[in-house]
């Protein structure tokens, strides 16, 4: 198998990731702080070092403004949910996952309303445009940071200026960035980070987290268990408590820090680079392929690992099942819960193919995915 759906989620994992799972789940026996027996506090250790891992990975000065979520989009309602009310109004970009689109549309039953700035045709978003939607009760700008659909990456800090200057709240959308490029929660001024641990962080399904700058009080998505201050029937205020109800994914959570501190040794750079190359010989590869249409900026200014295509005349499904049957590549077809992205390029409501390499990603099997596309365009096409 050749695996390219790296944005949907990252494999293979490495095995330094399997291996602290395991063992977590066979040598370490205890709840994250509840019980105070040397299991429950070696627990308790593994969750604070993924804290550290992830803030020194985003240059967050705090490890306990990092709150540990389910995946993204658990982080991203948190914000939208719990930093905004009624009669607020948002800008966000056209460039948006589902995961930000839907809960802004659901906000509307709360008198929230937003407005949508749309990108060019690769994806782009004009400052200017974002500049002209911001209305006197604008409170938050939600930015995709890296798009899912073309790998378009946001000009953030023309972006942020802008919001700082207005005195917006910022939530940044880092699914496709965190770990694959570089981000600075504290030179950019960022209020809200979302990311998911599970693509570019490289660890397991069912972990993400959530920054939150301290100076930013929002409300929690639930209330429950914490282990702290049992006594108090309220949800007690101290971070990262206030956000963290109920028993951590502390099996999953032992991977992701194994995980980042792969993408730390190894350096967000130099995955960047590497995907930066195979991007490159894939871009160039299928642009000369009769009938192969690409879709998003070409991989000469800086972009994410993303990259979208179809073929004249093709059902993206069609090809894709062909792609996964007969070259056993393992890609994406459709919308990729991003339909106003689709509606951006000029590719709604058919989709593309979604092509995603990973830092395990060779040249070599890229070589044979080029020749695998060919060979179904000459049958197919
Ligand atoms: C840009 C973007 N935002 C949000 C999400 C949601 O991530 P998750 O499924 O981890 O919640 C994705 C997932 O593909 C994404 O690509």
């Amino acid at each position: 198998m050749i695996y390219l759906d790296n944005a949907a989620t990252s494999f293979p994992k490495p095995s330094i990731v399997a291996e602290a799972v395991y063992k977590q789940m066979t040598e370490v026996g205890g709840n994250a702080g509840r019980s105070s027996h040397q299991g429950g506090l070696q627990s308790g250790r593994i969750l604070y070092e993924t804290r550290c891992a992830i803030a020194e990975l985003i240059n967050c000065k705090d490890p306990l403004e990092i709150s540990f979520t389910l995946n993204a989009t658990e982080g991203l309602n948190t914000v939208i949910q719990g930093s905004i009310s009624a009669g607020d109004h948002v800008v966000t970009t056209s460039m948006e996952h589902n995961s930000v689109l839907r809960p802004l549309v659901e906000m509307e039953s709360r008198q929230v309303t937003h407005s949508i700035v749309w990108g060019d045709r690769e994806g782009q978003i004009n400052p200017l445009d974002m500049k002209k939607a911001i209305q006197p009760n604008t409170r938050l700008m939600i930015i995709n940071h890296c798009s899912n659909v073309t790998g378009t990456v946001q000009p953030l800090g023309e972006l942020m200026k802008i919001a700082r200057e207005h005195n917006l709240l910022v939530l940044l959308d880092a699914s496709q960035s965190c770990g694959s490029l570089p981000i600075d929660v504290e030179a950019l001024q960022i209020d809200f980070l979302a990311a998911p641990g599970h693509k570019a962080l490289l660890g397991p399904q069912g972990t993400g987290f959530l920054y939150i700058n301290k100076k930013n009080k929002i409300k929690a998505l639930k209330q429950g268990g914490t282990g702290s201050r049992s006594e108090d029937l309220h949800q007690p205020k101290t971070i990262p408590d206030y956000y963290e109800s109920g028993t951590q994914n502390i099996h999953g959570l032992a991977g992701l820090k194994a995980g980042i501190l792969f993408v730390l040794e190894n350096g967000v750079d130099h995955i960047h680079a590497h995907e930066k190359k195979i991007m490159t010989q894939l871009w160039e590869g299928l642009s000369v392929i009769q009938g192969i249409q690409l879709f998003g900026p070409p991989p000469d200014g800086c972009r994410g690992s993303v990259i979208s295509f179809r073929g004249k005349n093709l059902d993206v499904n069609q090809m894709n099942y062909a792609l996964d049957i007969t070259c056993g590549i393992s890609a994406r077809a459709g919308l990729h819960c991003a339909p106003l992205a689709h509606q951006t390029m000029g590719t709604y409501p058919e989709g593309t193919i979604r092509f995603s390499p990973g830092p395990f990603t060779t040249p070599e099997e890229i070589h044979l995915v080029l020749a695998g596309v060919n060979d179904i365009m000459k049958e197919l096409g």
